[in-house]
């Protein structure tokens, strides 16, 4: 399974980066909102900014919602940088980009996903990666994992190549029921990510061979 980070703010990226488990990076307009990045040429230059930073793909949201607009916006992105993923909205328009950008070599991510009909649309067009939101679901009371665990059933009888990328990832919990559902990526906020290292067991383990090192090194 790959990690991705889901967030725009390089410190974050680095530290990531830094831990050697970091696969790619995916963003989406809100994020690069919450690191004050606004203006087509700074945003721009922001993804060139993560794109320098790691060598895997990083998914840039397009903002239009017409066909033509996206195309025309994903046209742009990829010469940012060749790791540029672009990230596509699930609308019929998106549906339809996504299709012409797959005709032409160019990897998407169709993200908002919530369903299973729309993986399956999504996977149709050409998709490159899929994005259902685990974490949105779980808040409407519904099951995000049981979702992932669908669509792993689906692309694997009907033998679709679209990664199903785990997004809206809320906690470390949620990375290890992706992973058993059957995800491909999960994209997750990093203190999921250093969730992962948390164990009680292990800080009470290390604390007791380290006092017993002590011990034994002072009476020697
Ligand atoms: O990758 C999508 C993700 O950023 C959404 O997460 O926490 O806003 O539902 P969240």
């Amino acid at each position: 399974m790959q990690f991705f980070i889901d967030t725009a703010n390089l410190k974050q990226i680095e530290e990531a980066k830094d831990l050697g488990i970091l696969d790619g990076v995916t963003t989406n307009p809100s994020l690069m909102a919450k690191e004050g990045i606004t203006g087509q040429d700074r945003i721009y230059g922001h993804y060139k900014a993560i794109c320098d930073l790691v060598d895997g793909p990083v998914s840039a949201e397009v903002i239009s919602t017409d066909y033509e607009g996206m195309l025309r916006e994903a046209h742009q992105l990829v010469d940012i940088a060749p790791n540029i993923v672009i990230k596509i909205p699930m609308i019929k328009e998106g549906i339809k980009a996504i299709h012409s950008l797959s005709q032409e070599g160019i990897p998407t991510n169709c993200t908002l996903v919530f369903s299973a009909g729309q993986a399956i649309l999504a996977a149709k067009a050409g998709a490159t990666f899929l994005s259902p939101f685990i974490g949105r679901i779980d808040d409407t009371n519904w099951d995000g994992i049981a979702l992932i665990r669908e669509i792993a059933e689906v692309y694997a009888i009907q033998g679709f190549d679209t990664l199903i990328l785990a997004a809206s990832i809320r906690n470390a919990r949620h990375i290890v029921e992706s992973a058993k559902a059957g995800a491909d990526v999960v994209t997750c906020p990093l203190p999921s990510i250093l969730g992962l290292l948390n164990h009680p067991l292990t800080d009470i383990g290390l604390a007791k061979f380290l006092s017993d090192h002590q011990k034994a090194e002072s009476k020697a």
